[in-house]
């Protein structure tokens, strides 16, 4: 048996709150503590990837044969799909920072910006976008990022982090099929929240779908929502969370999802420097400490939870 690696899918409906961050940030902390960390970018926005490649090198490097865009593009194609291995990129910058510190490794698998293509072409394949379970294909077009990281290659990762675009198509599917955990990131409004029980919701029925095609035994998967986490919270001078957030930081007790204790603050000019220097915020020197303890510890939660 191959050793296990942690498959943790980072998900929401909603767009703009923060499930790219947390990755990169989360990622990073990671490897800088000695993790092999694979991250893997499943949105057509390619924020993740632009995290680390400035666009012109992705361009010039990366969008033509690189991106899963060219992997999912041979799991449509007949015959064998190609080995995901051979798109993982060591991203240089942060990889510099990271092996000064010790032996952790930051992978990616880089995003392209028609990712919805292949997207399309998943739903079409499997006979539209009503995702039927009925489909003779339905397991298979569940199965290729699952299959793909149980292949000997991946054996080495302790944890895998893939970023998932806002939306439960057919790539965000295939990404909660391969994955052991999911992390819900999310801002303490109102439609917020309401996003998350409709997510819990839409969630189970993949599961319940997948399994009752796979049947019992090595197909059938068992995702765990490990929480939400709450970003770009704002304090007020006293120290405490503003009114406006503060009655949206517990999830309403219909839904039952849990929530992870550390909260992350905002704090413009730390995450918006970071995106420049190909460097996630947690680890840039000199930079805020307070926000970079709240995502070190956010990390140590999050292994505390996978392993439990
Ligand atoms: N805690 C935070 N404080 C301030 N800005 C943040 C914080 N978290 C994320 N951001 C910024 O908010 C924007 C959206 O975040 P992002 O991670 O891209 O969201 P998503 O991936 O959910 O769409 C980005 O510009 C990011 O830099
Ligand atoms: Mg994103």
């Amino acid at each position: 048996m191959l050793p296990t690696v942690s498959v943790v899918s980072v998900i929401n409906y909603k767009g703009g709150v923060g499930k790219t961050t947390l990755t990169a940030n989360v990622g990073a902390e990671l490897a800088y503590r000695g993790r092999k960390v694979l991250l893997i970018d499943l949105d057509p926005q390619s924020s993740l990837t632009f995290s680390f490649y400035r666009p012109q090198t992705w361009e010039r490097e990366l969008a033509d044969e690189r991106t899963i865009l060219q992997w999912f593009g041979s799991v449509l194609a007949p015959g064998a799909p190609d080995d995901l291995a051979k798109y993982v990129l060591t991203p240089p910058e942060v990889n510099e920072l990271v092996g000064k510190n010790g032996a952790g490794r930051l992978d990616l698998v880089a995003s392209h910006l028609s990712l919805m293509d292949a997207d399309l072409d998943l739903a079409a394949d499997l006979g539209g976008s009503r995702f039927q379970h009925g489909s003779p294909r339905y397991l298979e077009l569940h199965r290729p990022l699952a299959d793909a990281l149980a292949g000997e290659a991946f054996a080495e990762y302790d944890v895998v982090l893939v970023d998932c675009p806002p939306n439960f198509t057919m790539v965000t599917r295939t990404a909660i099929v391969a994955s052991d955990h999911l992390l819900v990131p999310a801002k303490p409004d109102y439609l917020s929240t309401l996003g998350i029980d409709y997510l819990r919701r839409k969630f189970s029925e993949l599961v319940r779908d997948v399994n009752r095609v796979a049947g019992p035994g090595p197909m059938e998967i068992n995702p765990v929502i490990l929480g939400v986490v709450f970003n770009m919270i704002q304090y007020a001078s006293g120290g405490s969370p503003i009114i406006a957030a503060r009655n949206y930081l517990t999830m309403p007790d219909s839904v039952e999802i849990p929530v992870f204790d550390q909260r992350i603050r905002e704090n413009k000019t730390l995450f918006a420097a970071a995106g420049e220097q190909g460097v996630p915020a947690v680890l840039v020197p000199g930079g805020n400490v307070t926000v970079q303890y709240e995502l070190q510890q956010l990390a140590s939660e999050l292994l505390a939870k996978t392993r439990s």
